[in-house]
């Protein structure tokens, strides 16, 4: 059934540009998840306290479950999905998995964006300030000491961060 109240709208995702018809109230998240079909990100609380819902928005990390769709036209929103390419993983990606960096994964893509979006934001480098700069993002399986290893391999390969 149409919805007199749905807005036209344009996203770009990872480089695509999407053209939706969507409810005003519809979230980023669900937007992202529910029509386009992206479906990396992670809805968890839905109310902003656990990060498993990371993407980046020119460059910076939002919780996409507690903002709407509609602020977001004339942004680059970047998700977990276009971090690789092809075969060939993100240094993030392959820095988790070398680092035990999760353990059930329900909480690796939020927590992997926010690391990339993290070094993009020049956190400082100590292990205290990573924890501090990740604490938006919740692991419970608590694999927060490979998740912090994973993030200072990543910090050290590209010394510019
Ligand atoms: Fe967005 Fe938990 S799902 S912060
Ligand atoms: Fe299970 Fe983080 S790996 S919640």
């Amino acid at each position: 059934m149409v919805n007199s109240d749905n807005l036209n709208l344009l996203l770009k995702v990872n480089g695509t540009q999407h053209t939706l018809q969507i409810d005003p109230r519809v979230t980023l998240l669900d937007a992202l998840r529910e029509k386009i079909g992206l479906t990396g990100t992670k809805k968890g609380c839905d109310r902003g306290q656990c990060g498993a819902c990371t993407v980046l928005v020119d460059g910076r990390r939002i919780n996409s479950c507690l903002t709407l769709a509609v602020m977001y036209q004339e942004t680059e929103i970047t998700t977990i999905e276009e971090l690789a390419k092809g075969d060939e993983l993100h240094p993030m990606q392959a820095a988790f998995i070398k680092h035990d960096g999760f353990q059930c994964g329900y909480c690796t893509p939020g927590q992997i964006m926010s690391a990339v979006g993290l070094l993009a934001e020049g956190c400082p480098s100590d292990d205290a300030e990573i924890k501090e700069c990740m604490s938006g993002n919740i692991c419970r399986c608590s694999a927060y000491p490979g998740i912090v290893a994973a993030i200072q391999e990543v910090r050290q390969m590209q010394p510019n961060l």
